[in-house]
């Protein structure tokens, strides 16, 4: 296995043993994500956290996002994995690509797994080619 191969694994080990922590009483859909720093090795993991006031659960994806930013001030992440047990695996909701898009490069690479490993990748422009980003 190449290096990149052996650091996604890693990534891909993250999310999954973080999605264990999932709150999802209300779905039972557990979802973990992690993700690599742009400029550092550091990684971070979450999971989805739900409500009994549906509307106030927050998606994994977006834990990790508001994660990063509060342990290092940003959230510039390179490969982020999502792991769910969904054939074929699940990808980040509309709300989640929105909040993505604020912090990382339209590049960045999206790693869709289930629970044996990543099954495809996909460019954060290629699930949302023309986000939301200014108002007048
Ligand atoms: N969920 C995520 O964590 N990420 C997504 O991109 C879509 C959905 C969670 C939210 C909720 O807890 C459960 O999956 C079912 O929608």
């Amino acid at each position: 296995m190449d290096r990149e191969n052996t650091e996604i694994d890693s990534i891909f080990e993250i999310a999954k043993s973080t999605r264990e922590n999932a709150y999802a009483p209300y779905s039972g859909f557990k979802v973990g994500a992690a993700a690599r720093l742009h400029g550092t090795g550091t990684i971070i993991g979450a999971c989805n956290v739900e409500n009994v006031s549906y509307g106030a659960t927050v998606c994994a994806e977006r834990n990790v996002v508001f994660a990063a930013v509060a342990q290092t001030g940003a959230a510039d992440l390179e490969d982020l994995v999502i792991v769910t047990d969904a054939h074929p695996p699940a990808v980040p909701c509309a709300l989640c690509l929105q909040v993505l898009q604020e912090f990382c490069s339209p590049d960045l690479r999206i790693h869709l797994a289930d629970l044996s490993g990543v099954r495809s990748e996909v460019r954060l422009r290629e699930l949302l080619p023309q986000p939301f980003s200014s108002f007048p």
